[in-house]
């Protein structure tokens, strides 16, 4: 057994919606560290620029590596939307995006051959899931969508309230109607919403699930090069953002679905301001 297979996993997000992927990372791998790092005060990623994204998310990066990490998984749609060629050239450990595993689950599950995404500006104007999806099938055909709404509802907890049923209306009917049998949650915040979602297309559309999938791709990737912790005690996560909003605690539980343990404040040049 090699040192490396002790080490965490690091995982970072423009802010708590990539505790939804940690959430499925704990659930598939519940002997693996993990090390979390939201970018709270930067948040959010999705309407900024490819520049400012990437920039960003070597910043985030390096955090993670300077935690000894073995693999960094980019636990947010945008960041590996437009930084992953960025990001795998700065690291020198395997770097998994979020694209990817839903791509492929989408392919693997459209029967029409009509997949829909959704997710944030930048997600959607990068067409990053159109290449990936184009790049595994080129016959199927991608109806894309923005839902910036979602992200702000998501960290609000409005799941199931009218309002939320109406803008998702708004938003999604367009889709709906392109008769898509498929659609991939593109933003990691919104598995949040996948109930409201799923009223909107009804049961015969299958929601798949970027966290879930991605989940299944770190511990397939981590099997394939031998470096699952296997030292039998029980795993310590750690959990830094870069600030801590109002009522952070409850909305960061809630995409976590368990209590969170403690959280450090930290800013990205690693310098620890305080604990929450
Ligand atoms: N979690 C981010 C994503 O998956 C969305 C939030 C943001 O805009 O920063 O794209």
């Amino acid at each position: 057994m090699s040192d490396a297979t002790s080490s965490p996993i690091g995982v970072f997000d423009s802010g708590i919606g990539g505790l939804t992927v940690v959430a499925e990372i704990m659930r598939q791998l519940p002997s693996e560290e993990i090390v979390y790092f939201g970018d709270t005060a930067r948040l959010p990623y999705g309407p900024k620029s490819n520049e400012t994204v990437t920039q960003f998310a070597i910043q985030d990066a390096e955090f993670l590596l300077g935690h000894g990490v073995k693999t960094i998984v980019v636990a947010c749609n945008t960041a590996s939307s437009v930084a992953m060629d960025a990001l795998e050239s700065h690291c020198q450990i395997p770097v998994i995006g979020v694209i990817e595993p839903g791509a492929l689950a989408a392919v693997s599950s459209t029967l029409s051959g009509k997949v829909g995404v959704i997710g944030t500006e930048g997600t959607i104007a990068s067409g990053a899931y159109r290449r990936a999806i184009s790049r595994l099938d080129r016959d199927i055909e991608v109806v894309e969508t923005s839902c910036p709404l979602f992200v702000p509802l998501a960290e609000e907890g409005w799941t199931d309230r009218e309002v939320t049923l109406v803008i998702a209306h708004e938003y999604l009917t367009p889709l709906r109607d392109a008769a898509v049998d498929v659609v991939v949650l593109g933003c990691t915040h919104y598995p949040i919403l996948k109930h409201t979602i799923a009223q909107v297309f009804g049961p015969s559309v299958r929601l798949i699930d970027s966290a879930e999938e991605t989940a299944k791709e770190v511990a397939d990737g981590l099997a394939g090069l031998e470096l699952l912790r296997d030292d039998g005690s029980p795993p310590e996560h750690r959990f830094f953002v870069s600030d801590v909003p109002h009522r952070f605690r409850e909305q960061a539980e809630r995409f976590l679905g368990a209590p969170l343990p403690v959280v450090s404040v930290v800013t990205v040049d690693e310098t620890t301001r305080s604990g929450a």
